[in-house]
């Protein structure tokens, strides 16, 4: 769908909506009475650690924090199919923050969406995922954002245009797809498994990423974990439409989701390395938790995906050195010597036919990482890879991915790649850009 389309759609829809909310008077909600900020020292350590730790599980840093700002004192852009919602300053100051905010006032944000004053807010703010999330534990993360430094700032004005702008309107969107309740408990499924589910689908929010979302920008519940949009990278199918040439186990996902690599899949990148590194600073035993419950998501593999890395590494396909000529050789030149095995960390790449991004059915993220190189992460031993935007040109970039595809991918070869590899030079061009703007100015997308 091209995006005007999706937004006329969008705009009829939530005309519909708005018929909605009047019909159901819902619009409404009290405000709840401010209080004097509490002290840091009233509150319980522990419960403050726990807070902290829920807070990287729930990535409230990476949209609560402008790069270069102060964490959690907001003002990030976050682009949405509608226009774009500044994230709120969730700091204790007491003007601009959430200092005056009784727990009450905290809980109900996070369980409906709703400000202290009443307001209804943006489901940006990922509440439909936010909303299974436990008394103990939104007391933990109000003691934890409630002990951390003040900070006086406040949010930009939204960019939103009427009749988007008018946020009684939100409600009739809650009527719609907010639900309670949803994370799925099985007692015969164990312990871990049941943790896994309550943090995956409450506070993790790992679908916001990587369910595709409807024409009103809720996530579709009937292609759960099927891929989604973010930033523009593709985050993968998860369920069992993923492209993973290796059929992803709970081990792997763990080492996946604790170090940002695994031997099989490679390293993650753009939006979810951060989310790996939020999970760095998690217990083990979530993140462990986290991997066995998205092990059982990911379901039964084709036959084809049963295959042990090393069958798949060898199984390349031979014919496109000829009918790529021109990507086989840039590939022999610039790729091979890191990517065929006998390099080790931090230099060595896995071996091509692993790559979930050489298999997608999107280009996109192959087109990041080939433009933009991967970065180290500090004060780990993790993987480097230069960037090549500046050597490789359009159309080398072309015939290189449209190799690396039938080689590793042996798939079908992508449609429109001339259009994707300039898009994704001028978002690179864009963000290298970004480096040298204020801090202020600054965008990173979030769905
Ligand atoms: C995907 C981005 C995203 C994530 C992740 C996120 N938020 Fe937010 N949050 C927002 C945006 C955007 C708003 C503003 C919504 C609006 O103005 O309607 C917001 C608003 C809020 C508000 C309302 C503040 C006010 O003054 O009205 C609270 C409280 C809040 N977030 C807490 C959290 C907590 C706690 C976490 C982590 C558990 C978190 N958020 C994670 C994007 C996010
Ligand atoms: C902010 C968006 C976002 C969130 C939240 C998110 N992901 Fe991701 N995820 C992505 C993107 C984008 C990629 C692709 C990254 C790449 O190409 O390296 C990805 C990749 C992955 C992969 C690799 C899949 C493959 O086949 O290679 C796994 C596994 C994964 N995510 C699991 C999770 C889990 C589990 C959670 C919740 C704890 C989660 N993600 C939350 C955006 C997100
Ligand atoms: C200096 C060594 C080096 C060179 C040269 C290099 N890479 Fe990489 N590459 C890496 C490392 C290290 C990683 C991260 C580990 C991983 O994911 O394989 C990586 C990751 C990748 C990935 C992601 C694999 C996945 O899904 O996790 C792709 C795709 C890729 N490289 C393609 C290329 C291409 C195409 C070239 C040539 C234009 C190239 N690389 C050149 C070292 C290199």
């Amino acid at each position: 769908m091209t995006g005007q389309l999706r937004i006329i759609t969008g705009i009829a829809a939530i005309v519909l909506v708005a018929g909605a909310a009047a019909a159901f008077a819902v619009a409404w909600r009290p405000q709840i009475a401010a209080i004097a900020p509490p002290r840091a020292d009233t509150f319980d350590p522990d419960v403050v650690k726990r807070g902290r730790e829920l807070a990287a599980i729930g990535n409230c840093n990476t949209c609560h924090t402008v790069q270069g700002g102060a964490t959690y004192a907001g003002g990030l852009p976050v682009p949405t199919p509608f226009g774009i919602v500044f994230s709120s300053n969730i700091t204790p100051d007491a003007e601009t923050g959430i200092g005056r905010w009784p727990e009450e006032a905290f809980v109900r944000a996070m369980r409906s969406g709703v400000a202290r004053d009443g307001q209804h807010l943006y489901p940006t703010f990922p509440y439909d995922h936010f909303t299974n999330v436990s008394d103990a534990d939104d007391r933990a993360l109000y003691a934890f954002l409630m002990t951390r430094q003040p900070v006086h700032a406040s949010p930009p004005a939204n960019q939103l245009s009427f009749p988007l702008n008018y946020r009684p309107l939100i409600a009739g969107w809650k009527l719609l797809y907010l639900r309670s309740g949803d994370a799925p408990q099985d007692s015969a499924k164990g312990a871990e498994w049941n943790r896994g589910a309550y943090l995956v689908e409450g506070l993790a929010h790992c679908g916001a990423c990587h369910t595709p979302r409807n024409a009103l920008g809720a996530e579709r519940l009937n292609a759960q974990f099927a891929g989604g949009e973010v930033d523009n990278w593709h985050a993968y199918a998860l369920n069992d439409t993923s492209h993973a040439p290796v059929r992803w186990t709970a081990d792997a996902l763990y080492a996946y989701l604790r170090h940002g690599w695994q031997a099989d899949h490679g390293t993650a990148r753009g939006p979810m390395a951060e989310v790996v590194g939020n999970l760095a600073t998690v217990p083990d035993s979530d993140v462990r938790a986290i991997a066995v419950y998205m092990a059982d998501i990911s379901g039964t593999p084709a036959p084809d995906r049963k295959r042990p890395a090393d069958v798949v590494a060898q199984s390349s396909s031979d014919d496109a050195a000829q009918t790529h000529a021109a990507g086989a050789a840039i590939y022999a030149a610039a790729c091979g010597s890191c990517h065929e095995g006998s390099r080790t960390l931090p230099y060595g790449g896995v071996n091509l036919a692993l790559s979930t991004a050489i298999a997608s059915p999107d280009p996109r993220n192959l087109l990041n990482i080939v433009l933009s190189g991967v970065g180290a992460v500090e004060g780990e031993r993790s993987p480097i890879m230069p960037g090549f935007a500046s050597s490789i040109d359009d159309t080398q970039m072309v015939a290189l991915t449209a190799y690396l595809r039938e080689r590793f991918g042996k798939r079908p070869a992508w449609a429109n790649l001339d259009k994707a590899v300039r898009d994704a030079r001028a978002v690179q061009a864009t963000s290298l850009a970004a480096r040298d703007t204020p801090a202020e100015s600054r965008q990173r997308g979030k769905p």
